[in-house]
């Protein structure tokens, strides 16, 4: 038998997010938002880069010397760059408790006739697999082509990285070309495909429902 009226009513989830850090938002999708990392992170952040070290460093470039690429180095260095005109870093958060997925970087912001950053990203292991990236990469075109009034977000992915196509395929960037060592990575000259969207582009998927806020 029906509760009481206020019953069958769909009561709002509560949200345990901090509030300051979901005002602070760039962008808010329906499972995770975007927002610049600050200091209160670190430790957050440590346990996520720690734990994910052969999830990500066969991606990555090789660390320099007495670098820890899973360490506080790597923190360190990500919060000291966490936003500046040449580039802006974003950190992917759950919605509903605000807990630290993944990372998106805007990197090398270019202006002048260009108008373009290089996206970077990756989500823990343990995140993978759900489309939190999907939303989140798409949430970063919209910050990219909004806020920063870029006119064109580039990734360059291996292309042996499967996880990585699909996911530029699924946030709506084309397949632009390949460009042969063209990064180093894990200490190796490796080929690359070139894979953007221009805000033309991005406003016709939007037109047609591809793309969310
Ligand atoms: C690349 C990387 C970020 C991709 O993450 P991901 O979890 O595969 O991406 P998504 O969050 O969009 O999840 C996609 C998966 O969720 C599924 N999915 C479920 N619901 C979905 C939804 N609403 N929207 C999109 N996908 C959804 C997709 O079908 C896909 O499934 P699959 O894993 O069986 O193919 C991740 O693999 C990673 O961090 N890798 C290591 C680092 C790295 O490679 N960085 C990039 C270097 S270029």
């Amino acid at each position: 038998m029906a509760g009481p009226p206020h019953a069958r009513v769909a009561q709002p989830r509560a949200m345990t997010t901090p509030l300051p850090r979901r005002l602070d938002a760039l962008a808010v999708g329906e499972r995770v938002f975007l927002r610049h990392p600050v200091p209160a992170d670190r430790d957050e952040l440590l346990s996520l880069r720690a734990a994910n070290r052969s999830h990500l460093e066969k991606w990555e470039p090789k660390a320099s010397p007495g670098f820890d690429a899973f360490g506080l180095d790597w923190v360190n260095a990500f919060l000291a760059t966490r936003r500046g005109t040449r580039g802006e870093r974003s950190l992917v958060c759950r919605i509903h408790d605000g807990a630290i997925l993944g990372q998106i970087s805007f990197n090398t912001i270019l202006r002048g006739p260009l108008q373009q950053c290089f996206l970077g990203w990756w989500i823990g292991a343990a995140h993978e697999g759900g489309g939190n990236m999907t939303e989140a990469v798409r949430l970063a075109c919209h910050h990219a082509f909004t806020t920063l009034g870029l006119h064109r977000v580039e990734a360059n992915i291996v292309p042996t990285n499967a996880r990585s196509r699909a996911l530029a395929e699924r946030a709506g960037l084309k397949y632009e070309g390949y460009s042969p060592r063209y990064l180093e990575i894990a200490g190796v000259w490796t080929d690359h495909e070139r894979w953007a969207l221009t805000l033309e582009d991005w406003i016709a998927q939007r037109s047609t429902g591809r793309t969310h806020r």
